[in-house]
């Protein structure tokens, strides 16, 4: 069978429609512009994904997790540079009324003649003016000015403000890490391609507290920890690269930073960031709230305020990645087939049950093998229309796995299993499947 992989966005989210993994946010009103909603298998998806990161960050016993709020003291952004740093250059078109990033006007195409870039179209263009990404509301139920509030750009904030508080409790020593997930909100100016750059979006960071000195050498060990990562999860390795950013790049709080980059059929983007942010944010919330942000160290007698390695992923981007990485299109047995490749640990469902016809008897037998797999791999089960069709429907949204029971099982106990990527088909012990379902998911390889 000859594949291809994704070359036009616009199939994985006509996929992502059709099968219920992601919706257009409030879709009946028309939609609402880069907001999107998950559906029933997309949850599946990226619950799965931030179940993988959270696994394989707070397993280590020198990272704790927290859970902070989204809303958080104004000074909060003072200090951290948002209020005044977080901003982009903004162009207003008169012509077309587009509104354009002006660092990105190469890559962004004219509203009235899309075969146009914005930065070559005849369109009058005003002058670039600052524009702060961050979402501002009120807290309570006056409007004025004292009582703005943000809503979270990034998550690390949240953990910055806590890192006494988690240190404190958990008694932790130098070097030492926290992570969150959640949800965070920018502004952006030019939001677009699916789920890739949203207003409203999840983050997956965690900041890694250590000696000043010893920041380059965990800055590398996080590098290799992430990339490793993605790989398990399934991208291949041609497909992900790193980019380093040169002094122009850097943002306000960083030392150093990489980007892990995705090849999209729109380019090579970022989906996370490793930062060495040195003990910028610590130093500025020491100051601006007048509390010590230091550490002690009991044993070398000294009080310091640790350098910190960020890892800051998007998970709704690590999800895109997944779904772009996993869209195979090709034809097999005369037929055009599209599969999703997904690590059988993220498939919305590992198993689909499908008993050869509506024949109560073989019904009965599926539902007793549904019964006792789904307990230990989430199944789904389908008896509708023929078997071809039903392994395709499955095949779409990445079930690794299909049981089929015929009229054999019911003499032989034995069933047939069907691979979704190599489309081989096996006899076997009904008695084993959970078995040899388990040996296949940990043997699965991308
Ligand atoms: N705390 C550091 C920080 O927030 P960032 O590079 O601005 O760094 C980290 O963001 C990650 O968050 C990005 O690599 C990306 O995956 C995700 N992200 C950022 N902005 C996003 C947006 N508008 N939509 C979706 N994901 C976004």
């Amino acid at each position: 069978m000859s594949e291809s992989g994704l070359k036009d966005m616009a199939e994985l989210v006509s996929l992502c429609k059709r099968r219920g993994i992601v919706f257009p946010s409030s879709e009946i009103y028309g939609g609402i512009n880069a907001c999107w909603d998950y559906g029933p298998l997309g949850v599946e998806i990226k619950k799965a994904v931030k179940d993988r990161w959270w696994k394989a960050m707070t397993d280590r016993a020198d990272v704790e997790g927290v859970d902070a709020a989204i809303l958080m003291h104004p000074r909060t952004w003072e200090a951290s540079g948002h209020v005044e740093g977080f901003v982009d250059p903004l162009v207003d078109c008169k012509t077309c009324k587009g509104r354009f990033r002006a660092d990105k006007m190469d890559v962004t195409p004219c509203v009235q003649k899309p075969s146009k870039m914005a930065s070559a179209c005849d369109g009058e263009k005003g002058e670039p003016r600052l524009f702060n990404l961050m979402f501002k509301t009120h807290m309570g139920p006056v409007e004025e000015s004292a009582a703005v509030v943000y809503l979270r750009p990034e998550t690390a904030q949240g953990i910055f403000v806590n890192f006494l508080n988690v240190q404190q409790t958990m008694r932790q020593k130098v070097p030492f890490g926290i992570a969150q997930i959640g949800k965070a909100f920018r502004n952006e100016i030019t939001p677009g391609n699916f789920i890739f750059r949203t207003r409203e979006f999840e983050q997956m960071e965690m900041q890694f507290f250590v000696e000043p000195g010893t920041d380059m050498e965990w800055f590398e060990k996080w590098r290799e920890i992430r990339f490793q990562w993605h790989l398990d999860n399934g991208l291949r390795r041609e497909k992900i690269r790193w980019h380093a950013h040169g002094p122009g790049e850097l943002a306000h709080y960083a030392k150093a930073a990489f980007d892990i980059e995705y090849e999209f059929p729109f380019g090579w983007q970022e989906f996370e960031g490793i930062h060495n942010r040195s003990d910028f944010d610590l130093r500025r919330h020491q100051e601006f709230s007048g509390k010590r942000m230091e550490y002690i160290d009991e044993i070398k007698k000294t009080r310091y305020l640790p350098f910190v390695v960020e890892t800051s992923a998007g998970c709704d981007r690590s999800v895109l990645v997944l779904l772009a990485e996993a869209f195979r299109k090709g034809v097999a047995e005369g037929e055009e087939r599209v599969y999703l490749k997904l690590h059988p640990e993220i498939a919305p469902y590992k198993v689909g049950i499908f008993p050869l016809m509506k024949k109560p008897e073989l019904t009965e037998y599926a539902d007793k093998i549904f019964d006792g797999l789904h307990k230990k791999y989430r199944c789904t089960y389908d008896d509708g229309g023929s078997i071809g069709k039903r392994y395709r429907r499955q095949d779409e949204i990445g079930t690794p796995y299909g049981v089929t029971i015929d009229y054999d099982t019911l003499s032989n106990h034995t069933v047939t299993v069907r691979d979704r990527d190599s489309m081989a088909q096996e006899r076997i012990s009904a008695e084993k499947i959970a078995d040899y379902v388990g040996e296949k998911i940990k043997n699965w390889r991308a």
